[in-house]
């Protein structure tokens, strides 16, 4: 399905004051940006913009804030030239509540500035009108390249694009088509590979995903509720108790439609939560009491590299055990070298699993990683997406 919206490409910029709604959301310590993919996706759109001659006006969240929050490190990790991928420009902006009207309307062509947290406003959660009109009221043109905050009716992603004409950012578009694409006439066969811990995050995906791929891979804690719905004992594994009827009927589900659902038949195992721990191999999945599963076995990890392997279509999201512990990371990194060495086209999303990429230094060797956390997994679900609805059409 070719991506219905009207892209950043084709609108008329030079001179004109673009409003460019970005997810900059990026993890701090402290004052410092910890990971600047966000901002770094973001670039090409904001180059693009400036190069034209447009009067850039960036807008993002940051956090949940209740209160003041300082966003000088994001201005400035956009300002910074990363790996020859920066700006490379000055980033101007204005300290306040207010969403920088002064500073925007004196903007010059080419010139780029950020404003204060959107969520400083009570009104951008609620897409409160007044404040969307207030927004749409600084600049001429509306820009949306903020696709991980896409799945959020916020004033900022969504109400504002009522008041300008408005068009999709070149980050927000590429994830959509990439996004669509494994849905959507997958090259065949699709093996798509969820982990992380709670079935009822990607219970969406896997219900939608049964229909669709050829074989669902599944590890990481979910795997526990799985177990305990086929009443194996999961020891003292971390295990999602609401999770366990999602499991029982999406294996029901698999059964009816002839899915492939593909669940660790060994595991690695530990006393504690703990690089320190005593660990074990388990050849099979009853956790005996006083252990908990970490990771998936080495059995499974071949099985799955060979099926990675043989894909036309990959898409991984969530790690397969504890991979911050170097003691369990094995399962993830099995995974994530056959996800990057897999010929097929291959798509990873979720925070963890794209961290784990970057941990394994693999990020540069799949065709799409995704930017998204809950916004890529309500688009996986076939959700249609509120910062991408209120666009223009095509
Ligand atoms: C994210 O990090 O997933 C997005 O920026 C959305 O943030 P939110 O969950 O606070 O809306």
């Amino acid at each position: 399905m070719a991506f219905s919206r009207a892209s950043v490409r084709d609108a008329d910029v030079e001179n004109r004051r673009v409003l460019v709604r970005v997810d900059f959301n990026v993890p701090l310590d402290g004052g410092t940006v910890t990971d600047d993919t966000r901002i770094r996706a973001a670039l090409p759109t904001i180059r693009m913009l400036a190069d034209r001659g447009a009067k850039v006006v960036l807008g993002s969240h940051l956090g949940r804030p209740k209160g003041e929050v300082d966003p000088g490190p994001v201005a400035g990790a956009g300002r910074r030239p990363a790996g020859g991928a920066g700006l490379d420009r000055e980033v101007r902006w204005p300290r306040g509540r207010r969403p920088g009207a002064r500073m925007a309307a004196g903007l010059d062509s080419g010139s780029v500035m950020l404003i204060e947290n959107t969520r400083f406003e009570a009104g951008e959660t609620k897409n409160d009108p007044e404040l969307a009109g207030r927004m749409a009221s600084i600049a001429d043109v509306y820009v949306n390249d903020a696709f991980g905050t896409a799945h959020r009716a916020h004033a900022s992603t969504a109400g504002v694009a009522s008041y300008l004409p408005s068009y999709a950012g070149l980050l927000l578009e590429s994830e959509v088509e990439n996004l669509d694409a494994v849905a959507d006439e997958p090259t065949r066969p699709l093996v798509v590979i969820l982990g992380g811990s709670k079935v009822s995050d990607k219970v969406g995906v896997i219900d939608r995903f049964i229909d669709l791929a050829d074989q669902i891979l599944i590890g990481g804690a979910m795997c526990f509720p799985f177990y305990r719905a086929q009443g194996i004992g999961t020891g003292n594994s971390l295990v999602e108790e609401e999770g366990i009827p999602l499991a029982a009927e999406a294996l029901r589900k698999a059964e009816r439609v002839g899915c492939d659902l593909v669940l660790p038949a060994d595991l690695a195992i530990g006393r504690e939560f703990s690089n320190e721990t005593e660990t074990g191999d388990l050849d099979g999945v009853e956790v005996p009491d006083g252990w908990m599963g970490l990771d998936i076995g080495t059995a499974v990890g071949r099985r799955l590299r060979r099926r990675i392997a043989g894909a036309g279509t990959v898409l991984w999201n969530g790690p397969m055990g504890a991979f911050e512990l170097d003691a369990f990371a094995s399962g993830t990194s099995t995974v994530a070298e056959a996800v990057a060495a897999a010929p097929g086209f291959t798509v990873v999303g979720g925070g963890d699993s794209v961290a784990a990429l970057a941990k394994f230094g693999l990020t540069d060797e799949v065709d799409w990683v995704s930017t998204g956390g809950g916004a890529s997994l309500e688009l996986l679900e076939g959700k249609r997406l509120p910062g991408v609805e209120a666009l223009n059409a095509a």
